[in-house]
């Protein structure tokens, strides 16, 4: 076992934790998108999990480090607050603000994250940049993807490709145009691999990838509720 201190607390953990499950585990909340339990190598990519380590020069990445033996770390220094700050501002600058109508409201990640960080999910200090990408893809037989909400995480990528399936889910484009692809799934071949457990679908902290199913009921919902509103 490994004792470290966060923010003034001492925890003890078991060797090779990673420091964001560590502090997670511990009830300590650090925001995060990109890491699952397990990965060997979360990549790291969100840039939410920052924490300064003493004796380190500049905040870190918390999921990319496993506990070291008297690591004295804090969370919420100016430096880290500011830092996470950007990262979040960069993420909901695509953000439509279209919450209430969002089959993920309420349990949204990046709701949550908005509150830790008392920041707005649309921001007024970045330009608001929609990207040019259809409001659904429908290529899966069952499964809808939004990408205007996807937050490129890759939380799908990773499960999909611990189901020991020939056939996962991959980054498709580049850039501002990246999205998750599901290439082939209604093709003879690699799609037919497609397991349709839904993991994916569970693990979207965002909500952009839904069953169509639910989606269809859930528009019907949507629909007659503004009927009723007149
Ligand atoms: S339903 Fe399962 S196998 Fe199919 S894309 Fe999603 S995670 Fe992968
Ligand atoms: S679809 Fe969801 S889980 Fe997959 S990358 Fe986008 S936000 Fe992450
Ligand atoms: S959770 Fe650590 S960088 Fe995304």
């Amino acid at each position: 076992m490994v004792t470290i201190t966060v923010d003034g607390l001492e925890i003890t953990v078991p060797r090779r934790t990673r420091l964001l499950q560590a502090c997670l585990d511990n009830g300590i909340y650090i925001p995060n998108l990109c890491y699952l339990e397990g990965m060997d190598q979360p990549p790291a990519s969100c840039r939410l999990c920052l924490v300064e380590i003493e004796g380190r020069p500049g905040p870190v990445p918390s999921c990319s480090l496993e506990v070291e033996a008297g690591m004295v770390v804090h969370t919420n220094t100016d430096e880290v607050q500011k830092l996470q700050k950007m990262a979040f501002r960069l993420l909901v600058c695509t953000n439509e603000g279209q919450c209430r109508m969002c089959m993920a409201n309420k349990r949204c990640e990046l709701q949550r994250i908005a509150k830790f960080l008392h920041m707005p999910l649309r921001t007024k200090r970045l330009r608001h940049l929609p990207k040019d990408l259809p409001e659904v893809i429908e290529d899966h037989p069952c499964i809808v993807y939004e990408p205007n909400k996807c937050v490129l995480c890759g939380r799908c990528v990773y499960v999909c490709a611990q189901q020991g399936n020939d056939f996962s889910l991959s980054f498709a484009n580049r850039g501002f145009n990246t999205v998750i692809s599901f290439f082939g799934s209604q093709n003879e071949g690699q799609g037919d691999a497609c397991l349709d457990c839904q993991a994916c679908v569970d693990i979207c902290p965002v909500g952009a990838l839904n069953l169509k199913d639910d989606r269809r009921r859930h528009l019907r919902k949507m629909a007659a509720k503004a009927k009723a509103r007149g």
